[in-house]
């Protein structure tokens, strides 16, 4: 695999990720190593559409430790059912929100974050960690992020 992304010019949202995620499950197949897969993937998230913060959350010890990332410096833990991506690891489901101040209980790690989207990552039947995409605008994430970042989380799960 080359290490550079082709990304169509003047594509929809739909046709990025469908260019994009075949890219990046050739990025990862065959290398072993978590950390430079999941570098990786913030990376290609981050260079296709520009996400003003991308990045994992791992489960460890019972919380939520960043993981590799892009954007700002972010909180480094986060608890159980606390935030959107606690909430994301308890309820094992995808969380879209597009107004993060109207989220119960929201970590702003940033004050300049406006909406999110988490979605979980399985090994087996558990989270094993999630990805969080944020942006600095409202609204910015629907049913089309949620179903190609799904799509992507699977593909990283089957690899762990
Ligand atoms: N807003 C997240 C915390 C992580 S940062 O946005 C990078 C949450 O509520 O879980």
């Amino acid at each position: 695999m080359a290490e550079s992304l082709f990304l169509p010019e003047a594509a929809t949202k739909a046709e990025k990720y469908e260019s994009l995620i075949p890219q990046i499950e050739a990025l990862i197949t065959g290398e072993p190593d978590l950390y430079a897969n999941l570098a990786n993937i913030t990376a290609a998230l981050r260079e296709a559409f520009g996400f003003f913060w991308v990045g994992f959350y791992l489960v460890k010890n019972e919380q939520l430790v960043l993981g590799p990332f892009q954007g700002p410096i972010a909180c480094t833990r986060i608890n159980f059912g606390k935030g959107v991506c606690g909430t994301a690891w308890k309820e094992k489901k995808t969380q879209l929100v597009p107004d993060v101040d109207a989220f119960p209980g929201h970590i702003a790690c940033s004050s300049a974050s406006k909406s999110e989207i988490v979605i979980p990552v399985f090994r087996g039947e558990e989270v094993a960690m999630v990805l969080d995409v944020d942006s600095d605008q409202l609204a910015d994430f629907d049913e089309i992020d949620q179903k190609y970042l799904e799509e992507l989380m699977v593909i990283l799960g089957k690899s762990l």
